[in-house]
């Protein structure tokens, strides 16, 4: 449907070698998007384009930190030469530094806020510069069932993540008159490496399958549809949400 196609559209997704975001753009590029990859890490990202080209898509890739804002700015006004305006960006990138608040280091309190928050707020501003210029863009930007549900040993992620809520309702209150809709997702729990030590301890793996009233872990798969949707035309009235993809987690208690 013509509604949620994203052909010709060209949709930037920082950390996209693995897990959730190979996963978004893999969907993208499915809609009909051209999908432009990133990562800090070079070998997976070099990984990941191989796997794409092996199945027929050629898609660019760019390495890149996104909490240094000279590496992003350089990297977007590269992509944006060679391949294009980006019309859709995915914030997606994203890590952990698991630590009780009061045995965490500061350093890593301020790791995960830099990369997890403010990496979001960069690569934002870098993209969006275009976006206003040309009064069009989507922003998604990943945050996490642990904006609104905390666990120990997460302080930091779960502070950076509650603020990427916030700082998508900034984007969708400033932007908004240049026809830029910014909204978040916020996943549960999924299988990817970042939850590895989590779903390989039996306890955690059946606590998460005993709490989500559809019995399971997300697939990655299960994040596609919702961000088509959002950076779609089907989804242009709707800005500064964060809509949650747990399998119903926060409907019950
Ligand atoms: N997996 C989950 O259950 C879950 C739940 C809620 C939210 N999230 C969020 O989804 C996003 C993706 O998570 P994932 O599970 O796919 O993680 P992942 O660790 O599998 O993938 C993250 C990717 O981001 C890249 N990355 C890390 N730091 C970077 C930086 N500074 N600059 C550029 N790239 C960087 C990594 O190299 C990696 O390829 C993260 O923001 C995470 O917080 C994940």
């Amino acid at each position: 449907m013509e509604l949620f196609s994203l052909k010709g559209k060209n949709a930037l997704v920082t950390g996209s070698a693995q897990g959730l975001g190979n996963t978004v753009a893999r969907g993208m590029l499915e809609a009909g998007a051209n999908v432009i990859l990133s990562d800090v890490s070079e070998k997976a990202l070099e990984k990941a384009a191989g796997e794409l080209e092996k199945e027929g898509f050629r898609v660019p890739f760019y390495v890149f930190d996104i909490s240094n804002e000279e590496q992003v700015n350089g990297a977007v006004a590269k992509m944006e030469q060679e391949v294009g305006p980006v019309d859709i960006l995915v914030n997606n990138a994203g890590i952990h530094r698991r630590n009780l608040l009061i045995d965490m280091p500061v350093e890593d309190w301020r790791k995960v806020i830099d990369v997890n928050l403010t990496g979001a707020f960069i690569v934002g501003k870098a993209v969006a510069k275009g976006m206003i210029a040309r009064k069009s863009g989507k922003i998604i930007n990943i945050s996490s069932i642990n904006a609104q549900m905390v666990r120990p040993n997460i302080g930091n992620y779960c502070a950076a993540k509650g603020g990427i809520v916030t700082l998508t309702k900034s984007m969708a209150t400033e932007w908004g008159k240049y026809n830029i809709q910014a909204n978040a997702i916020g996943p549960g729990y999924f299988l990817t490496d970042l939850t590895r030590p989590l779903s390989e301890d039996p306890e955690f793996d059946a606590w998460v399958k005993s709490e989500v009233p559809l019995c399971r872990w997300g697939d990655p798969k299960d994040l596609v549809g919702l961000a088509v949707f959002l950076a779609s035309k089907g989804s242009d009235y709707i800005s500064g949400q964060t809509i949650y993809v747990d399998g119903g987690w926060q409907a019950c208690l």
